[in-house]
């Protein structure tokens, strides 16, 4: 079964847009983005555009390159203030001078719908999860469209960063599935892997999950997002050879992306939701 990410992030979004007509909100989600590297400024492009498409308003805060710790701050904070914001992304990752941490404890909890500040990390860690991290948060989505429960199920995150694999394992845990997590430093990581019944792969290396680390009937959800050796999109799963064999499987692209998009599309009109409260 192929897991269409792409399709269910549409249904969500044309629901979502019905729902924030609904509402008669008006949703207003801002961005930050420092410097000029051309993966971040397409992925707040898509945001920007996403937004349009469901009734969200956006604006766009452009900050130099060279723009300091205490700079991307004060903006960040005005962003807090202004109450015609309801969610605040910073787009990550920022240029290696600045102070990521900071920036993200910066943003108000409220505000948070990235899912990054340590108090809404702190409540998904003690299962009463507030704001998700999108990209884990609209792999559970997948997982209920697609009628895959996780409960009981041996599920294996491979990635520990806060982004993806620490919250996909909360995530997967607070769903009562038994969670491994796996990371570079993981002896015998194929034989980890065998044993799964679901896998979560977020590690950036094209084609890395082979068909003989994969135990037939498994799920498995690909996050990951790379060029393979002729510079084409994949992910970290070697598509073809697994997806033989795997029960569901989500292809790249077309599979988690999308969903990480909806989701934050989600995220922020819970955020407008709860500031009526
Ligand atoms: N589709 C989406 O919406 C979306 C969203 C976010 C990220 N991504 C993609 O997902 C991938 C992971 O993103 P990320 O932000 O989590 O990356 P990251 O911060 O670089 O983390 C990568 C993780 O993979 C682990 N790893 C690296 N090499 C490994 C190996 N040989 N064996 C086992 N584990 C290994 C690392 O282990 P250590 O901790 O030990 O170093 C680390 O925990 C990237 O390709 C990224 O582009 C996609």
């Amino acid at each position: 079964m192929l897991i269409d990410g792409k399709s269910v992030s549409q249904e969500r979004l044309e629901i979502l847009n019905r729902e924030i007509r609904e509402s008669g909100l008006s949703p207003g989600l801002a961005t930050v983005i420092v410097g000029e590297d051309p993966a971040s400024q397409m992925y707040v492009r898509m945001k920007h555009k996403a937004c349009d498409k469901v009734g969200i308003r956006s604006v766009g805060v452009v900050l130099k390159d060279d723009a300091t710790t205490e700079e991307v701050i004060a903006h960040v904070n005005a962003l807090n203030e202004d109450a015609s914001v309801d969610g605040i992304l910073v787009q990550l990752p920022l240029p290696g001078h600045i102070d990521t941490e900071a920036v993200i404890e910066a943003v108000s909890p409220e505000k948070d719908v990235d899912g990054f500040h340590p108090e809404n990390l702190g409540a998904l860690f003690s299962g009463r999860p507030t704001f998700v991290p999108c990209t884990p948060g609209g792999i559970m989505t997948l997982l209920e469209e697609y009628n895959i429960e996780p409960k009981g199920l041996n599920a294996v995150v491979i990635g520990r960063s806060v982004d993806v694999g620490r919250p996909m394992a909360a995530l997967l845990l607070n769903a009562d599935a038994t969670v491994t997590i796996c990371h570079s430093k993981t002896k015998n990581l194929a034989e980890e892997v065998r044993r799964a019944d679901l896998i979560v792969s977020a590690i950036g290396k094209a084609h890395f999950i082979t068909k003989e680390m994969v135990t037939p009937g498994a799920v498995v959800i690909d996050v990951g997002i790379n060029q393979d050796e002729d510079g084409k999109l994949c992910g970290d799963v070697d598509f073809d050879a697994v997806s033989a064999i795997a029960s569901a499987i989500t292809p790249v692209p077309g599979g988690v992306g999308p969903m990480t998009i909806a989701t934050l599309m989600e995220n922020t009109f819970k955020a407008a939701k709860n500031h009526l409260c």
